[in-house]
């Protein structure tokens, strides 16, 4: 472990964690109960806000900390219709930390989840206003392209505003979502995974995925330390 307790020094302050990982926020999966098992894990876990109804995030985050001493993460997304009152929640609550999605947050609304930083995820489209996501190709998946077109012409005609257009994207990607990773849907749903998905060849219990992520970068630092040294 001596190179990586050297290189992430700076991230275990930051974080204040044993483990500077972070786990994600991923929107109906990254629930209470799923954070609080990552951050007692001793890595970094968020808790995703995705779409929910304002009342729930507040209960999520007062049984998260319950479930956990350890730091954790708030997700918020920028561009959700209930941003704001998610927001208002997270500093209510006293959330240390938010990561924010969507777009990049405003200075005022950085002074409310007084953080001491945000990270957003890029966001792309002109027109209308979406957040990049990749998911597994599926009916869902052209039923979604579909809808943005629909929309934009919509714009063009202006026979819908761009809050309308912007609700109708955020109600069919949540929706989307839920409809995979709850209803099991996974024709239909938004079938959501990052890039990492091509690696997973196993379903394993999270402590030992994190013993097995730290030994492996652990290998990977030593030998291109070993090929610097040589070269
Ligand atoms: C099912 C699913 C839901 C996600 N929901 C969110 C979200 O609500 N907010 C967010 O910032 N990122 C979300 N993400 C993105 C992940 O946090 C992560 O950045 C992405 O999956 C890339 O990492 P990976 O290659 O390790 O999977 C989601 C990803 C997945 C797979």
């Amino acid at each position: 472990m001596e190179h990586l307790e050297h290189i992430w020094k700076k991230g275990k302050k930051f974080l204040g964690v044993k483990t500077p990982i972070i786990a994600g926020a991923m929107t109906w999966i990254s629930d209470s109960q799923f954070v609080a098992d990552v951050s007692n894990a001793g890595a970094f876990g968020c808790l995703a806000a995705g779409n929910m109804d304002p009342a729930m995030l507040d209960s999520e985050i007062k049984k998260t900390q319950k479930l956990t001493k350890n730091p954790f993460a708030v997700n918020l997304i920028t561009i959700a219709p209930h941003y704001k009152n998610h927001l208002k929640i997270a500093a209510e609550n006293k959330v240390p930390y938010i990561v924010f999605a969507g777009s990049f947050p405003r200075q005022p609304e950085i002074k409310t989840a007084k953080a001491r930083n945000a990270i957003s995820t890029p966001q792309i489209g002109s027109e209308l206003r979406i957040v990049a996501v990749r998911a597994l190709k599926n009916r869902g998946h052209d039923e979604f392209s579909d809808l943005q077109m629909d929309l934009i012409q919509k714009r063009r005609k202006d026979e819908i505003s761009l809050a309308e257009a912007q609700y109708e994207v955020e109600k069919f990607w949540m929706g989307a979502l839920r409809k995979a990773v709850i209803d099991g849907d996974v024709d239909f749903g938004s079938v959501m995974a990052g890039q990492s998905v091509g690696l997973v060849d196993k379903i394993r219990p999270l402590k030992d995925a994190l013993v097995i992520l730290i030994e492996e970068a652990e290998q990977e630092l030593s030998k291109i330390l070993e090929s610097c040294k040589k070269s």
